[in-house]
Order: C-alpha cells, then structure tokens, then sequence
C-alpha cells in the first residue's frame, strides 16, 4: 500500500508506543486487535482526565482504519472531547504512524469515538464534573 503522508495534529499525545514483532498477525501487519485495545486506552486516558476518577468504556461508537500499521512504526495518540452528557463522555482518538525512519513520513492509520461512563468506587454511574 502506498503511504499518504500528512501532518500529525498540533496537540500533545495522549500515548505514543512502538508495536512489537509480538503484536503482528500471519501476514506481519500488526493484529487490529492491537490497535483497538490502544486507541482504547488512548480514550480511557482523556476519560478520565476529564471525568476526574475512574470510567468503563460502554461504547464504541465508530473505528476506521485507514491504513495498516508495521512493526516498528512510532504510533502517536491524540485524543479530543467531543461530547459531554451527564454521566458519559464521548472521546475522539486519531491514530498516527511515522515510519521509515532513513526517509520518514507520517500517515494517519485509525480513528474512533469512544464513549466512557463516569464510575464510583462501586462502579455506579455518576455525574461527570463541569469542564
Ligand atoms: C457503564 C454501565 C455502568 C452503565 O450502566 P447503566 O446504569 O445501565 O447506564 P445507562 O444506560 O444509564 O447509561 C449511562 C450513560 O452511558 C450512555 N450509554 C449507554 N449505552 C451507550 C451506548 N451504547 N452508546 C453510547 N452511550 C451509551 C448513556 O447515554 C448514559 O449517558 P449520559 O448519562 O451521559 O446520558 C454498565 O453498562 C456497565 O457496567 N457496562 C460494562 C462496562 C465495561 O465493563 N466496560 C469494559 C468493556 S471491556
């Protein structure tokens, strides 16, 4: 696949890591189970930053994957608010790669919106804080 490069956006990552030779599939793409459980936890870092204690991911409301990601890639994650309810907060997450490092470029891999529940110590629900 030919890589679209572009620019990573003016933001500070929420996580950046480099995927493993562990984390390929068959084929030696990295598995997109990988993907989803760090975009996963690239929302759940925002999350709780903003709701200020503990969430549960309750929805994951949309994910693309726009190209595939390589072992050995520096995978950047940048998260973003995108809606505030009462006891949810919803989270976007772009995912970037900066690969070939002899002639970099940077392509955008995967984006979701992900949606967290607020929780108590009990894992009730509760309010989420005002911004
Ligand atoms: C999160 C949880 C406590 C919510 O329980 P609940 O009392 O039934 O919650 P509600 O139905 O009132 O929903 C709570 C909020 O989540 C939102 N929500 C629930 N289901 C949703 C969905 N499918 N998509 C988007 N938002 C959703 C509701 O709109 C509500 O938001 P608001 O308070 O901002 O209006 C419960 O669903 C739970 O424990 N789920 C499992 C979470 C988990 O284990 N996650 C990890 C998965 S590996």
């Amino acid at each position: 696949m030919i890589d679209t490069p572009c620019q990573m956006p003016d933001l500070t990552p929420v996580l950046k890591v480099i995927p493993m030779p562990s984390d390929a599939n068959q084929y030696g793409d990295v598995f997109g189970g990988w993907t989803m459980a760090q975009i996963d936890l690239a929302g759940a870092v925002l999350a709780h930053k903003a709701t200020r204690g503990r969430v549960a991911t309750v929805a994951v409301n949309t994910m693309q994957f726009h190209q595939p990601v390589s072992v050995g890639d520096i995978v950047s994650f940048f998260a973003e608010v995108e809606r505030r309810g009462n006891s949810s907060i919803t989270i976007k997450v772009q995912m970037y790669a900066e690969r070939h490092p002899a002639n970099p470029v940077t392509v955008k891999v995967t984006e979701a919106s992900i949606t967290y529940v607020a929780l108590n110590p009990d894992a009730s629900k509760r309010q989420i804080p005002a911004a």
